[in-house]
Parts: C-alpha cells; sequence; structure tokens
C-alpha cells in the first residue's frame, strides 16, 4: 500500500481525473492485464469504446509521476447506465481510488439522465461488491457460468432509482467524505 500522507499532513497523491485519451491506452493495458488475466480487453477494445457513443469512459492519473492509477467506463442505453469496467493500478488500491472513478461515473449519468446503473461482477470478487454495495448496489440476479475462462457466474448488481432521494442523500454523502479523505487530493486538467 502506497504512503500517501506525509507526517506533515497534507496529501503527497495529486489525481487527474479526465476522460480516457488513446494516449493512455498503453498504460492501462498493464492495469488491464494484472486486474482482469486472460478475460482482459485489448488495446482495440479502449480504443473504439473511447468512439462508442454510448460510452463515456474516464482515466485517474497521478499527476507527479504521470502514471495512469485508473479507469472506468459505462454505456448509456435509453436511461440505463451499464458500468463495462473499472481498474485501480495494484499498488494504488484501497486509497479510494475506485470511489473516485464510481463517483464520476454516477455523477456523469446525472448529467446524462441515467435512471440507474447496473453491471456484471464476478461471484468470487469481494474487493468489487464492497465496492459496489458501499453506493447501494444490490445484487438481484446470476447469470450462469458468465465468464468463460473458469466457467464462473456473474452477478448482477442494480442500484435503485439513482433521482430517488434515499439514493441520492446516501450518495451526497459519500461525496463530501470523499472530499475530507486524506489519501489524495483531486487537481483538475493539465
Ligand atoms: C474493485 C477495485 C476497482 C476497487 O478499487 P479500490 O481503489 O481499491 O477501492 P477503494 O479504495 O475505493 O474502496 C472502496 C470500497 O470498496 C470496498 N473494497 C475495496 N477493496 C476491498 C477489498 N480488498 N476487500 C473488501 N472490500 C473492498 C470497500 O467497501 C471500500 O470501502 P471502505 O474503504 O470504506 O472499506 C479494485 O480492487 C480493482 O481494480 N480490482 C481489479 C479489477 C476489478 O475487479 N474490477 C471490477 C470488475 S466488476
Amino acid at each position: 500500500m502506497l504512503g500517501l500522507v506525509n507526517t506533515g499532513g497534507y496529501k503527497l497523491l495529486e489525481v487527474i481525473l479526465r476522460s480516457m485519451q488513446k494516449e493512455d491506452v498503453k498504460q492501462i493495458m498493464e492495469i488491464e492485464s494484472v486486474s482482469f488475466g486472460s478475460h482482459h480487453w485489448t488495446e482495440h477494445s479502449f480504443i473504439s469504446e473511447m468512439n462508442n457513443p454510448l460510452g463515456s469512459y474516464f482515466t485517474a492519473i497521478d499527476k507527479k509521476k504521470q502514471k495512469v492509477i485508473g479507469y472506468c467506463g459505462f454505456w448509456l442505453i435509453c436511461d440505463e447506465a451499464h458500468i463495462t469496467t473499472i481498474a485501480v493500478h495494484p499498488d494504488y488500491r484501497q486509497n479510494k481510488i475506485g470511489e473516485l472513478l464510481l463517483q464520476k461515473m454516477i455523477n456523469t449519468g446525472y448529467s446524462k439522465m441515467a435512471k440507474w446503473f447496473t453491471l456484471e461482477v464476478r461471484a468470487s470478487n469481494i474487493a468489487a461488491q464492497g465496492l459496489y454495495t458501499k453506493y447501494d448496489f444490490k445484487s438481484l440476479g446470476t447469470r450462469k457460468k458468465y465468464y468463460q475462462d473458469n466457467d464462473e457466474d456473474a452477478l448482477i448488481m442494480w442500484t435503485e432509482n439513482i433521482w430517488d432521494s434515499k439514493f441520492k442523500n446516501k450518495f451526497s454523502e459519500l461525496e463530501e467524505k470523499l472530499k475530507n479523505n486524506n489519501l489524495f487530493c483531486l487537481v483538475t486538467g493539465y
């Protein structure tokens, strides 16, 4: 785990969060292969997703090192936002970067008038399920043997309507907490 806060109390990690760009893909592929093994996307998948009018893709960058540390994306089909990918570099995990990416997708969903978020996650992926559960995704079904590499089942997780006050209030609370985190600070643009 990174030591992100120095002894003086200020944050060492400055994170840029922006739309995914072609120049990110080489570094994304390194995270992708360690995160998803043989089930990973190709460079071509990312490039074509960036050109998909239904898609919204984002990259988080360690500003000091100019290094890609995470990425995510979703498709918006009618009012349903389907998360297609999210991953954080192993050295940066459990430092709330996953939450930062998920919040970015949900906020983008609000701006595009999405009503629900959904995704598939491996039944064994406790870390990802923990992240989604924290944001009130619920497992509402299973796709049997969805992952062909090991015949693992996928859980299908859904939010409630993200415009419902219960979801909005919880999301606002989590946004506020993340803003006040002592792990990293968000800086905008280059
Ligand atoms: C899932 C993933 C994106 C989480 O990113 P992260 O930056 O490590 O997660 P965060 O630090 O933002 O954690 C947010 C919440 O997720 C949950 N979580 C994260 N890591 C966890 C772990 N190892 N075990 C259990 N829960 C975990 C916790 O609820 C955590 O909240 P808390 O800190 O209040 O306990 C990361 O583990 C990853 O890249 N995994 C490989 C790729 C992957 O599986 N993607 C999901 C595909 S569906």
